[in-house]
């Protein structure tokens, strides 16, 4: 179904993994503080952040150069949100992406201060290398980190009781925790290119919905899949008591939310009716709606 997606999420990988490094070497940071920031960046991940920011470059016409700052600083939160979730005090994770989590290859502190390393100089690669509207996409790229965004998502995954969890509660930490980012993979990279508003709003209002829909095959994933498949621990949800969509309503239901979301995602690409790279957003949602199958 996605078989275009995956094609090209393939082949953009290396470049893009090309671009992590070029960029992180080029911030010249000494030591130890260097070796776990690039352990963590260079330890794979599907990049699908950095690539929909690349396919909302091409969908809109514009050069590639002008997008990879942007896509690479949109990896480095990324991965800074995945060493700070792993770490003890959030979901104590040993494992991501295949590998001792940044914590255990290094030590706690060192995690924490290369997350925190990380998500700084994500915007010193916008400040240094990019040439794109940073006033424009700097509402959705700061906004979906911070207090307004993926942090506090985390935070409420951290602090609302079990007893109060429902899906709408869920949809509610969900959006915050994950839609933020793919809102700034998609709409603020169409920001940082200085698209038009409209064609901006269709694209946060697609990646709030796929969002919420990854999420959500996530934690279905959780419990069905390996961790061999996943190269991260299985069963980490329900180790930490935490009520997902899947402990809350099952595992069918939570697929049909998934596809519930999937069709209004697609649904608001309609903005792009006639542009060749709409199958990609496309296939990417397919993606998403297929992962936890
Ligand atoms: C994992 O994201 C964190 C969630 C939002 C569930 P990804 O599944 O994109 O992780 P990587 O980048 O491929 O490791
Ligand atoms: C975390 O969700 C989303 C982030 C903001 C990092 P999870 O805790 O379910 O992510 P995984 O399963 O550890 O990748
Ligand atoms: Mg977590
Ligand atoms: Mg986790
Ligand atoms: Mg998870």
């Amino acid at each position: 179904m996605a078989d275009l997606f995956l094609k090209l999420l393939k082949a953009e990988k290396e470049n893009t993994e090309k671009y992590l490094k070029f960029y992180l070497d080029s911030l010249h940071i000494p030591g130890v503080l260097h070796e776990a920031m690039y352990y963590s960046l260079s330890a794979g991940g599907k990049r699908l952040r950095p690539f929909l920011a690349i396919v909302v470059c091409e969908m809109l016409g514009k050069p590639r150069e002008l997008i990879m700052p942007y896509a690479c600083a949109l990896e480095f939160v990324h991965t800074f949100s995945l060493i700070h979730d792993d770490l003890p005090a959030l979901d104590n994770d040993d494992l991501r992406r295949g590998r001792p989590s940044c914590h255990k290859a290094f030590r706690e502190d060192i995690a924490i201060l290369a997350g925190d390393a990380l998500n700084t100089d994500a915007f010193s690669i916008l400040f240094e290398f990019g040439e794109g509207n940073l006033k424009k996409a700097g509402r959705y790229f700061a906004k979906a980190v911070g207090g307004r965004g993926m942090v506090l998502g985390q935070i409420y995954d951290c602090t609302i009781p079990e007893s109060e969890r429902t899906t709408e509660k869920l949809d509610f930490i969900n959006y915050y925790k994950t839609s933020e980012l793919f809102i700034a993979a998609t709409a603020g990279a169409a920001a940082w290119l200085d698209a038009d508003d409209s064609q901006i709003n269709a694209l946060e209002e697609f990646a709030s919905n796929a969002g919420i829909a990854f999420q959500i095959s996530d934690d279905i994933l959780d419990i069905t899949s390996t961790t061999e498949k996943l190269g991260k621990k299985v069963g980490s949800d329900a180790a930490l008591n935490k009520v997902t969509y899947p402990t809350l309503i099952g595992i069918e239901k939570s697929r049909a939310a998934v596809v519930e979301r999937i069709e209004k995602a697609k649904a608001a690409l309609s903005a792009f009716d006639g542009n060749s790279w709409k199958n990609v957003l496309e296939q990417f949602a397919d993606y998403v709606m297929d992962m936890a199958k």
